[in-house]
């Protein structure tokens, strides 16, 4: 029995399209932030019944992608009983296709092959469940390169920076524990489809990108927060142009942007960031960690207040 875990991630600059559907392949490169305290694990052993058990949560149709491929490469076979969990506070209502895809991927890895996978294949199975959790198999900022061949063979993920480079805690603002109203990849072809600035967001990408690495690279928060909340808000203009429009935003998703803002003119440094839901992730540095924290308390929207304080690496005693 292997068990393996993986944390989330929040894209600074985000993923919202695909160039291969089949092979989950993104139409431009992402950047993101792997978290510590949100995560998930997973749990493979061989199965006594003679076909695949699945304990999870909902659909298991992203897992059952993801061992398709790790069958196929490492040509073993054997009914497994899968079981994975998310260790976020329940009913919180965040994404954790990345965080539980990525840990199966990394269970399977060490199930099926003793550890002896190399990345971007494991990478590679990752995806075909979930294209953001390739990201999670890394730490701190991670590059999620879209590559340009067919076949992904170049479609990789790296460490740009360590998270030790530039700390940043995060806080989230959870707005809704409800499940999404449309999944991201259907949003993904109705914007690809109708939306007039879906072009207009790729186009950006290369920019944004370049101005996010660089704000990291000087430590420089007002830089990054002001690159990463207007990638964020480009995307979900696109949503919002769409025919039907997605909207992921309520009230609370309003209140806890102004309130972000509000914190930042204060002279408390910090930006946000939000995905496919309604919920504000309000990235700040550790030191300001609490005041963003009892900050977010006035925000009667909110049904729970999650924290992923930055945790310096232990020291060797
Ligand atoms: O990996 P998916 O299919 O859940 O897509 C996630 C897309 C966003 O979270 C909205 C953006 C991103 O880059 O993580």
């Amino acid at each position: 029995m292997i068990t393996a875990t993986a944390p989330s991630n929040i894209a600074l600059v985000k993923y919202w399209g695909k160039r291969n559907k089949a092979l989950n392949l993104p139409l431009t490169s992402s950047l993101s932030l792997t978290l510590r305290s949100l995560w998930s694990e997973a749990t493979v052993e061989e199965s006594s019944t003679g076909q695949d058990e699945w304990d999870i949560m909902g659909d298991p149709s992203k897992a059952q992608r993801v061992l398709a491929e790790a069958r196929g490469f490492t040509k073993d076979d054997r009914p497994l009983r899968v079981s994975i969990q998310n260790h976020f506070p329940s009913g919180a209502g965040l994404a954790s296709s990345a965080s539980s895809m990525a840990a199966f991927s990394r269970a399977l890895a060490q199930f099926l092959a003793d550890g002896s996978t190399p990345l971007d294949e494991m990478a590679r199975w990752s995806r075909l469940g979930s294209g953001s959790s390739v990201r999670s198999l890394l730490t701190g900022y991670v590059l999620w390169d879209a590559g340009t061949e067919e076949d992904g063979s170049d479609c990789r993920i790296s460490q740009a920076f360590t998270p030790e480079h530039f700390p940043l805690s995060l806080v989230v603002c959870v707005v809704n524990d409800k499940p999404k109203p449309i999944g991201s990849t259907a949003a993904m072809e109705r914007c690809r489809d109708t939306s007039p600035n879906y072009q207009e967001f790729h186009e950006r990408n290369g920019d944004d990108l370049k101005a996010a690495l660089s704000a990291i690279e000087n430590r420089d928060l007002m830089a990054l927060a002001e690159v990463a909340e207007a990638n964020c808000l480009a995307m979900h203009d696109v949503m919002h142009k769409a025919t039907p429009p997605v909207n992921y935003f309520m009230e609370g998703t309003h209140k806890s942007i102004a309130l972000t803002r509000e914190l930042r003119a204060s002279g408390v440094p910090c930006f946000f960031s939000i995905d496919a839901g309604p919920n504000v992730k309000i990235f700040c540095p550790p030191e300001q960690h609490q005041a963003v924290v009892d900050a977010c308390k006035s925000i009667t929207e909110l049904v729970d207040i999650l924290e992923d304080p930055y945790k310096a690496p232990s020291t060797p005693a």
